[in-house]
């Protein structure tokens, strides 16, 4: 995924900070990348080259890792989080077709951000909610019987809510400097 402007500073900045407080022993990898994963909120390749370079184990190896362990995430999560659960209750009722319907709404693939971040979408265990299965949870709030139609409902009022974030970043625009 291609970085955002200023993200390469941030991403070498929270290595070099991690590292410094490392004894760089290969054993501290896990604990590495947990605690860059925790400033960054995602593993990017350069971070996993920097680590791999200070902890002095090939690049192979960090990247099997964080591919290996489901704790590390690959992508950045976006600004509106939707995690399908796929737990045996929701998956019976067409849990993996609500899935499915967001990947086609969002034009990604479980596990992916959009390129935008604005949307990242995961696949997750059961969320304890089972009567109201299949459920989504969308920014922390749990969404019970959700069908294809519903999630189109979903994207509309993600949809509106970043038009509305827009337009109230620009409140100023077009207006003149005296007031
Ligand atoms: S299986 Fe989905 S909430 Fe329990």
């Amino acid at each position: 995924m291609q970085l955002l402007e200023g993200e390469k500073e941030q991403i070498l900045a929270s290595v070099d900070e991690v590292l410094k407080n490392s004894s760089k022993l290969r054993e501290d990898l896990i604990p590495t990348l947990q605690k860059v994963q925790a400033k960054l909120g995602y593993l990017p390749a350069l971070a996993m080259e920097k680590i791999a370079e200070g902890l002095n184990v090939p690049a192979a190896d960090v990247y099997g890792l964080v591919t290996f362990y489901n704790q590390f995430r690959l992508n950045p999560p976006g600004k509106h989080q939707v995690k399908v659960c796929l737990g045996t209750a929701c998956y019976m009722v067409g849990g993996d077709i609500t899935l499915e319907s967001f990947e086609r709404r969002m034009e990604i693939r479980e596990g992916e951000t959009s390129l935008d971040r604005l949307y990242s979408l995961e696949r997750v265990a059961c969320v304890g909610c089972c009567t109201m299965a299949p459920v989504v949870v969308v920014d922390e709030e749990v969404e019970g019987k959700v069908t294809p139609t519903r999630v189109d409902g979903i994207m509309l009022a993600l949809q509106d809510e970043e038009k509305k974030s827009v337009t109230e970043q620009e409140p100023n625009q077009g207006r003149g400097e005296d007031s």
